[in-house]
């Protein structure tokens, strides 16, 4: 009963957001003024409280001003100074010496933002027909049910990434975490033995009495439609072809190798989410005043980390723009991931582009790892935070590429100021937020292996940096033995 008034209450809200879009449209174009709101509460009710305001506001960043390059970064230098910064320094270096960022023309800015709006308007226009046929099908109850509920999405198709999935779906079963789980591939990827390795989590959870009692995990193994491995789409490009694809409205999205400490349902519950609707991640890196990214979004560099995708908490109700934005990035993945560092910066790039608000974790990302010679070194892993700044995710995204010795995880590195400001997120930078991590530099070497090094750039006091047990965190206690017990891999 719950579920069907669900699908019900979404399907209304869609044709709603729809329809109130088309009808912006239709009297932008007859250029009648608007009135009557749609009721629907948005996360950035700042750009929506004038509804004379609203044909534009969908495509509000086409109008920004275009910057030339060395405008932009003049302005840019202004929030993001990089003494004692720790940006993508290969990246950046790299294209300083190639000209690259310098060569995009502000033409070139231009076209890009075109390109993207019609994209939007296209992919609107696409909805419509859908919904409207749906709702057609709906009248008779043959209808498909539309996007509802809270889930799970993850991408594996390669054997080791089929490995990690059925690690961290046994860690979210033993939380007792009843999210469904779609697992995407691209066509043909899996193989056989592999889809039943994780189809069978499924099915022995459907057979256990766990899950009468708490309804259990339920494991789909999907193909990403309309993507191709190899020709525009690169492994890690189906992430947002996934998310949009999903079946769910309301959507954490995991790499294979971000496992959770506990169950992650209560952040769906969480003032963070119902704020925004959006939750994102920072990555090690900060943003740099050369980078593309803020000339094409027409805004002045945030003093900010990047972020990184391994975790990505979306309203697909309030930013099916924001997943178009990042779907479009990676279709244009040769134009834009260049700058996007990947895809792993591309949904923050999407949500400013769009004006949208995000939050995420209280406090900055420590690097995880094994006990080296350098007190500072061994990090193999992102540790990430939940809003309250307590350790939730353990992105261990370094150790398939190198052979540490156990214990895994034993020590962390993290600034000493990590910290976001009273009960603020990352996604605010106003002061301190945004100095925080000032000083601290993270590298990765390559001898004796590849691994990570957090230390203090040249002048900064050494105290910035703080080395600690790993079990000196209640939250971490016990994860490795918990992580080889179910299957995992190194
Ligand atoms: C979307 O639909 C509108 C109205 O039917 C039309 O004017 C517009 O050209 C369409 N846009 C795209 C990109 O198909
Ligand atoms: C999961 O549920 C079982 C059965 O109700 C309970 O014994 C166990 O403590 C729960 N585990 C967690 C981590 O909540």
């Amino acid at each position: 009963m719950r579920s069907r008034t669900r699908i019900i209450a979404s399907a209304a809200i869609i044709l709603v957001i729809v329809s109130s879009y088309l009808s912006w449209k239709t009297f932008e174009r007859r250029g009648y003024s608007l009135s009557g709101a749609d009721g629907i509460s948005h996360p950035d009710d700042a750009h929506f409280t004038q509804p004379t305001e609203r044909p534009g506001v969908v495509h509000e960043f086409v109008q920004r001003p275009v910057l030339s390059y060395n405008e932009a970064v003049e302005v840019n230098k202004k929030t993001c100074p990089a003494e004692g910064v720790n940006f993508d320094e290969g990246t950046v270096t790299e294209n300083e010496k190639t000209k690259a960022w310098r060569r995009v023309t502000s033409d070139k800015i231009s076209d890009w933002r075109k390109n993207i709006a019609e994209y939007l308007d296209q992919k609107q226009n696409e909805t419509q027909q859908k919904l409207t046929s749906e709702s057609i099908l709906a009248a008779d109850g043959h209808g498909k049910a539309a996007k509802v509920g809270r889930g799970i999405v993850m991408a594996a198709g390669d054997h080791a990434s089929v490995v990690r999935a059925r690690t961290n779906i046994r860690l979210l079963r033993s939380y007792n975490c009843s999210l469904p789980i779609e697992i995407f591939n691209f066509q043909g990827e899996i193989s056989g033995p592999d889809k039943r390795l994780l189809e069978e989590l499924s099915l022995l959870e459907q057979r256990s009495e766990d899950r009468m009692n708490h309804g259990g995990v339920t494991v789909t193994i999907r193909v990403a439609e309309g993507v191709q491995k190899g020709k525009d789409w690169k492994a890690f490009h189906i992430k947002a072809a996934a998310i949009q694809q999903s079946s769910f409205d309301e959507i954490l999205y995991l790499d294979t190798d971000s496992y959770l400490l506990r169950n992650p349902e209560y952040l769906f519950e969480s003032k963070q989410w119902k704020d925004t609707g959006l939750m994102l991640w920072p990555d090690y890196t900060k943003s740099h005043a050369t980078n593309p990214i803020w000339r094409l979004v027409g805004q002045q560099c945030r003093n900010e980390y990047e972020g990184e995708s391994g975790q990505i908490f979306i309203s697909r109700t309030l930013h099916q723009d924001v997943l178009w934005v990042a779907e479009y990035f990676a279709v244009k993945h040769h134009q834009f991931y260049g700058f996007l560092g990947g895809d792993r910066d591309s949904f923050r790039a999407a949500a400013l582009l769009l004006g949208k608000k995000w939050t995420g974790p209280g406090r900055l990302n420590a690097a995880a790892g094994v006990v080296l010679n350098n007190p500072q070194g061994g990090g193999h892993t992102m540790l990430q935070s939940d809003p309250e700044g307590k350790w939730l995710f353990v992105h261990a995204n370094l150790i398939k590429h190198a052979q540490f010795e156990r214990p895994l995880w034993a020590r962390i590195h993290r600034a000493a100021q990590d910290k976001f400001a009273g009960e603020s997120t990352y996604g605010d930078v106003h002061p301190p937020n945004d100095g925080l991590g000032n000083g601290v530099k993270l590298r990765v070497v390559y001898q004796p292996m590849m691994s990570t090094v957090m230390s203090t750039f040249d002048g900064y006091d050494e105290a910035a940096v703080v080395v600690e047990n790993w079990d000196s965190y209640e939250e971490l206690k016990g994860f490795e033995d918990r992580w080889f017990g179910f299957g995992g891999a190194h």
